[in-house]
This record gives C-alpha cells, sequence and structure tokens, in this order.
C-alpha cells in the first residue's frame, strides 16, 4: 500500500483531520427500511435458526426465543423471504395449511429438501411479532405470473374469493396487507434456476407486476437488478434493460453485493465501499435517465436487498446442513461499517437494504441448539439501527487518504452523519490499521450541548472473532467532552465508533 504523507509517521502517532458539519445540508431522509434483514430458506438460517420446533428455546410456534430477543435489538426494520435463489423454485402453496400435510420437495438451490413446515403464515406471523415489515420476493423463476398474483391476493385482499377463502380456513381471518414484493431474485445469474436475459425476464416482469398491482394498487414492487459483477458480465445494461420494462411499475430496483478478503490486504478490503459508492453512483445514472422525459413524476429507490462480507464460505461448502457459516472477525464488522455509511450517504435514492442474512448463514446471530452469540458484525448494525435515523447530513471532511491495490484516494476517515430534532449521530470508520486518527468536528450551524456519548467497536486484533461465551469484538462507552461548536475526538486504529451528541 502506497502511504499518503501523514502515514510516515511513526506507528501510534495520530493522523489528523477535520470534519465540518452543517445540520441544513442534508441529504435526504434516512429510510428506516435501510436497517432490513433477510431470511432464506438454506442451511440454518430459517430451521435451526429462527425456526427450531421441538427446541426448548422455542415459543409454541417454534420461533427461537433467544434469536427472536437478539433480533428484536437489532430493529430490524423490514424483513425479506423466502430467498434468495430459494425463491426461484418455491411454490408457495406447498407452505399453507397443516405443517404435517405439507409436502417435502427437492431444493435445488442449495441441494437440500424443503419440508415447508416454515411458509406464508408462519413468516408474516414472525414479522408481526418482530413488529417489522415484511417484503415477499415472488417466484419469477420456474414460477408463473398467475401463482404471484395469487400470492398478494391471498395475503392482502379483503374481497372473499377462493384465495381469501383459502387463507382464512388456514387460520387467518384479516389480510396481512404486505406492501412490499419482490419481483424474482438474482435472475442476471446463470446460477439461478429460471435465468433470463434482461429482455426475457424484463417481459415476464412486467406482466407480473401489472397483475400484481392490479391487486393490490398500494403494493410496492422490487425490479431484480444487477447481482452479477463477474468480469464480461454488462450489469449496467441488465439494469438499464429492465427498466426500460419495468420503469411504470417498478418502485424499487434491487442491487446485490458480496465483498471478502480473499488476499489478506487490510487496507483494500477496507476500501470495499469505494466499490459500492461507485455502483450506486451508475445505479442513481441508469435510473435517471430511465425515468427522464417521461410524464407521470414517478420515483425509483435502490434497494441493495443482499449485501455483506461473503468469502470464506464459499465453494465446496454450498450444499448441505451447516451451509455459508461465516464466521466473522473484527474487519469484517468495519466493512459493514462502511457499508452504513454509504447508504445513509446516499440517503436520497438507498431507500431499502437487507444484510444477508439474519441468523447463522452470513449473519450476525450465531445458534446452537443450547444457545447463541453475537458475531462481530451485529454490533455496527445494531448502532445504526438504533440511532442513525432523520436526515443524512453532507459532510465536509479532510482526511488523509491511502492507494489500495484497487484503489486510489481512500480516505482513512470513512464517516457518516445523521441529524433528527437536536440529536446528532456521527458514524466514524479508522480505516488505518496501527494509527489513531484525531479528527476535529466543527458545527456550522449549532452548538453542542453537554458530553457526547461515544460507543466503540474494537477487539485486540483485526482478526479477533466472537465466539459462544466469548466476545473479544464488542461494544465499549465513554464520554467526549465538546466545546461550543467543536469537538475533538481521537479514534483508535482499526475501530468503528458511533458519537452522539445533543446540539442546540
Ligand atoms: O444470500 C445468499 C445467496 O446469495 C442468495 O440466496 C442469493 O440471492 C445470493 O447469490
Amino acid at each position: 500500500m502506497a502511504a499518503a504523507p501523514a502515514v510516515l509517521r511513526a506507528q501510534g502517532e495520530s493522523l489528523r483531520a477535520r470534519v465540518k458539519i452543517d445540520t441544513e445540508r442534508t441529504i435526504g431522509d434516512i429510510d428506516p427500511k435501510i436497517y432490513g434483514n433477510f431470511v432464506e430458506h438454506l442451511g440454518r438460517c430459517i430451521e435451526g435458526g429462527i425456526f427450531e420446533e421441538k427446541s426448548p428455546l422455542s415459543d409454541a410456534n417454534g420461533f427461537r426465543k433467544d434469536v427472536m430477543e437478539a433480533v428484536r435489538k437489532l430493529n430490524v426494520t423490514q424483513l425479506r423471504w423466502p430467498g434468495g435463489n430459494f425463491s426461484s423454485n418455491y411454490h408457495w402453496t406447498d407452505g399453507i395449511g397443516p405443517r404435517d400435510q405439507r409436502p417435502p420437495r427437492l431444493e435445488m438451490a442449495w441441494g437440500t429438501v424443503e419440508s415447508n413446515r416454515f411458509g406464508t403464515h408462519e413468516f408474516l406471523n414472525y414479522a408481526e411479532k418482530l413488529k417489522t415489515e415484511p417484503y415477499i420476493c415472488a417466484n419469477l423463476g420456474t414460477g408463473s405470473w398467475n401463482e404471484a398474483q395469487q400470492w398478494v391476493e391471498y395475503c392482502n385482499s379483503k374481497e372473499d374469493t377462493a384465495m381469501t377463502r383459502l387463507r382464512k380456513q388456514n387460520g387467518r381471518q384479516a389480510p396481512w396487507k404486505v406492501t412490499y414484493w419482490g419481483l424474482g431474485n438474482e435472475m442476471d445469474g446463470p446460477w439461478q434456476m429460471g435465468h433470463r436475459s434482461a429482455e426475457e425476464y424484463g417481459k415476464f416482469a412486467l406482466e407480473a407486476a401489472k397483475l400484481m398491482k392490479w391487486t393490490d394498487p398500494s403494493v410496492k414492487l422490487i425490479a431484480a437488478g444487477s447481482s452479477n459483477y463477474t468480469p464480461g458480465s454488462d450489469w449496467t445494461g441488465w439494469n438499464r434493460t429492465v427498466l426500460e420494462f419495468l420503469y411504470q411499475h417498478a418502485d424499487y430496483l434491487s442491487l446485490h453485493m458480496y465483498v471478502g478478503n480473499q488476499e489478506n490486504d487490510f487496507g483494500d478490503f477496507l476500501a470495499c465501499s469505494v466499490e459500492l459508492d461507485q455502483r450506486i453512483k451508475t445505479a442513481e445514472g441508469i435510473i435517471d435517465a430511465a425515468l427522464s422525459g417521461r410524464p407521470g413524476g414517478r420515483k425509483i429507490h435502490i434497494a441493495w436487498d443482499e449485501w455483506n462480507v461473503w468469502y470464506r464460505a464459499r465453494g465446496n461448502q454450498q450444499r448441505g446442513r451447516r451451509i455459508l457459516e461465516e464466521h466473522y472477525n473484527l474487519e469484517d464488522a468495519l466493512v459493514v461499517a462502511t457499508f452504513l455509511n454509504t447508504f445513509v450517504n446516499h440517503a436520497q435514492s438507498v431507500k431499502m437494504a437487507n444484510m444477508a442474512q439474519l441468523v447463522n448463514v452470513i449473519a450476525p446471530i450465531f445458534t446452537n441448539e443450547q444457545g447463541l452469540f453475537l458475531q462481530t458484525i451485529y454490533h455496527p448494525l445494531q448502532l445504526f439501527a438504533n440511532n442513525a435515523r432523520g436526515k443524512a447530513l453532507d459532510l465536509f471532511v479532510d482526511s488523509p487518504k491511502y492507494k489500495s491495490r484497487r484503489f486510489d484516494d481512500v480516505p482513512y476517515l470513512n464517516t457518516s452523519a445523521a441529524y433528527e430534532n437536536g440529536s446528532l449521530v456521527i458514524n466514524v470508520v479508522n480505516r488505518h490499521k496501527d494509527q489513531p486518527l484525531d479528527v476535529e468536528f466543527e458545527l456550522e450551524d449549532k452548538q453542542f450541548a453537554g458530553p457526547v456519548s461515544v460507543s466503540e467497536v474494537n477487539g485486540p486484533d483485526i482478526k479477533a472473532e466472537n465466539d459462544f461465551g466469548k466476545m473479544p469484538v464488542k461494544v465499549t462507552e465513554r464520554t467526549a467532552a465538546a466545546d461550543g461548536r467543536k469537538m475533538r475526538v481521537k479514534f483508535a486504529p482499526h475501530s468503528y465508533t458511533m458519537l452522539k451528541a445533543r446540539v442546540s
């Protein structure tokens, strides 16, 4: 890594940076739905994760109570289900009716047998218990228009129809009113069951979208945007074509991104959010182009409805029961915090995001039959979701930079700020592995009203991992002094910190 001049300081000596904050200079409203999550029928995410029927830790519905408590603290604002790749061959009628009579089916996305014991009622009841917004991804792989339309009718209609009679017969009188519906998952990927070209998908999804909106005009539809960034794949072309078909019906464009530290290069790994930022800007441009000159003032937002660190538990382990069980360390948690900063910094366009996934499978919560532990990535998600609300602020940031293997000019200081009713929340990642970052914050239009609470996520080293009974990567709390318009805070090497201040 070539170093910016400041890096030449002795180890342990601080780098210096400045941030200016004006609470009237806003980017947009932070949509709480950026703190969403995702449960797929995959490995031990649902069965053995949120749902374990025979466990003494579960309630009468089969929901793991300890998991539910950890999920509640994450303040999950919306929850996507049933996949993922799984959704592309999921026929929802298999998952309704008496549990013991539901058909087991070969599951080809992940190479197992799907019991169907967790279906629409279980998912929507779970979401209700959590008080989270459900988001259902319809099967636009092997599924039909009819099937997608009838799923909306089953869940949302007040009319007396065969579908709503069936819902009532299965124990649910009132409609659930599911607002968010995905028009398939990762349809640009050859790995997807029912993969299509952009034109074929666009045409197919348009007909599904029409029927779904004619069934319930209040639904919001998420079009399957790009997920395939392998060399040679035309991901921008995919998004352009899909929006040519769906610009009148899609409310969101779904984008996916997973990152990893395959090269064991801390500086480069910590810079992954630079690429996320570039992809968001590219998608914003494509959406603007798709809507430009069209009548009606429609808006299409970005839904990053799958994102996370995922690289160790890939490849050969992709079949069977304990798959995708990524064990996270401190550097992964820092990358997660930089992703959340990036979503906040694009609050005007990114209106939904789902960390993939919730439990066991590339997840912040990890269980066994006796209990659970909180992975390192749980902490940034929990701090953001509970605190970074309101308006995203457009900050002036002056930070020393470095050059990594893939990226030039990466600021050591990665930050975002949220402001709501006198509460200012600043999230900071110090991307430097060894040196502290000494930052002066200056308020342009307000004064600090008292000391600032500081929550720092850090650990003994960048590879430290949490496990059952041990949590070396944790949140520590302290306060920082703030005087008038200014505050100076020193951020430890390889740390993520949330500052919470009252300003007036
Ligand atoms: O989240 C794991 C998998 O990653 C999902 O099933 C799929 O959509 C993506 O490729």
